[in-house]
């Protein structure tokens, strides 16, 4: 029987409280909250010291979020000889290398499924792929909520500020929808894909990244009227000893797979030298598609799988360099740089020659337009 110590009992913790409460071969002991919910058979404790200086506790499952103090509890517990499972994507992102090898040193595992991919076995797939083939690249829709925007102003051909609030209202995006909007949720999901998959430590700053916040309903109308479709892609690519990682809206053909992912539905997928391309679509969020990929990560504990990152991962800097397309730019400041680099003109929007992707976001970045949008072409 594993005994459980349940840090936070929000929408994910809630929902895992619930699965493992219907099962026989886990039980949760502690659940460390801040509020006081009635009628919980595991004991309600704010002291995590209770948690990990109860020998009988074996993991710990943290569904708090954010860097503090969920961190602070992860590294206590791991050092506290328990294993770990967790769908916190900011801290695994921030902290890959530090955890994976904490990790190694204290003998214990930690496991992340839901962190990438929310309900779709996703990052197991990958360490699945690893074990036979090579992964030389990962794409797709990680993020539910920007999804279901650009869906929205395509088929019903609404204004970003509009479906922004339905959004909020359905529950799919936060008070706050930075997170989302500017794709640092994103960015924080492909750096755990690509670490995995690659066997590397990226550093996130190093990732480019541009949100879809500016795109307009008069953007949306010019793609749809060329036979394209703006999706918000991540994509990480091996090239030899390099890799590249950004996240960019991008305009793919009205008959491409992503184009057909509707609301907020996610599609991930790698390319392998064997196993081809595999694309994985799904749930990348929600109360029990997460809860669902947390419990499963308790039996490939319990079943004693190893962990699924590389023993070592070498710290890369990202090489966005190599990484190279033509780019629709909307912006009322156009500069030398960009048109030197227009080959054609859509409306009012600059249709770039092909630029990498490392001076393309960097222009973005140095641009005084805040109502700059950009999408790559692919
Ligand atoms: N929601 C999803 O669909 C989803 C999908 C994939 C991954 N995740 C990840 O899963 C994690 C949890 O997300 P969530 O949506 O469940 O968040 P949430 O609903 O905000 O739940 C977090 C819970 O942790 C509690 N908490 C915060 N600080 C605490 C502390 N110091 N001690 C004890 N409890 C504390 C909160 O209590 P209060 O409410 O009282 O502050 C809340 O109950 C995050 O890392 C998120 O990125 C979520």
């Amino acid at each position: 029987m594993m005994n459980i110590g349940l840090l936070g009992l929000g929408t994910v913790g809630g929902g895992v409280y619930e699965l493992i409460n219907q099962r026989e071969d886990m039980n949760v002991k502690y659940v460390c909250c801040l509020e006081e919910p009635q009628g919980m058979r595991a004991i309600l404790t704010r002291d995590f010291n209770r948690i990990i200086n109860d020998p009988e506790i074996d993991t710990v499952v943290e569904l708090m979020g954010g860097m503090n103090p969920a961190k602070d509890y992860v590294v206590r517990a791991m050092r506290a000889g328990k294993n770990i499972v967790t769908a916190n994507k900011l801290l695994i992102a921030e902290c890959y290398e530090e955890l994976t090898q904490l990790a190694i040193e204290c003998g214990v595992i930690v496991r992340c499924t839901a962190a990438a991919g929310g309900g779709i076995p996703w990052l197991t797939a990958i360490a699945r792929c690893n074990r036979v083939d090579k992964i030389s690249a990962i794409y797709g829709i990680m993020n539910g909520t920007t999804n279901f925007i650009l869906d929205m102003m395509h088929r019903k051909k609404v204004e970003f500020d509009a479906i922004l609030r339905q959004a909020q209202q359905l529950g799919y995006a936060e008070r706050d929808p930075s997170a989302d909007v500017d794709g640092h949720d994103i960015r924080n999901k492909l750096i755990i894909s690509a670490n995995v998959a690659f066997g590397v430590s990226m550093p996130p700053s190093e990732v480019d990244v541009f949100g879809i916040r500016n795109i307009r309903q008069a953007d949306v109308a010019t793609f749809l009227s060329k036979g394209l479709y703006c999706k918000l892609l991540a994509s990480s690519q091996r090239m030899g000893g390099k890799v590249t990682a950004y996240i960019e809206p991008t305009l793919v053909p009205g008959e491409s797979p992503e184009a057909a992912v509707h609301e907020n539905f996610n599609l991930i997928g790698y390319d392998a030298r064997f196993a081809g391309r595999q694309s994985f679509y799904g749930q990348g969020a929600g109360r029990y598609p997460t809860a669902y990929n947390v419990v499963e990560d308790l039996l490939d504990l319990n079943q004693g799988e190893a962990s699924f990152y590389a023993d070592k991962a070498d710290q890369i800097h990202i090489s966005n360099e190599l990484a190279a397309s033509s780019y629709y730019v909307r912006t009322s400041k156009p500069d030398a740089w960009l048109q030197e680099r227009t080959a054609a003109r859509w409306g009012e929007a600059y249709i770039t020659k092909p630029v990498t992707v490392k001076a393309m976001h960097a222009w973005a970045r140095q641009s005084a337009d805040p109502e700059l949008f950009l999408a790559a072409i692919r």
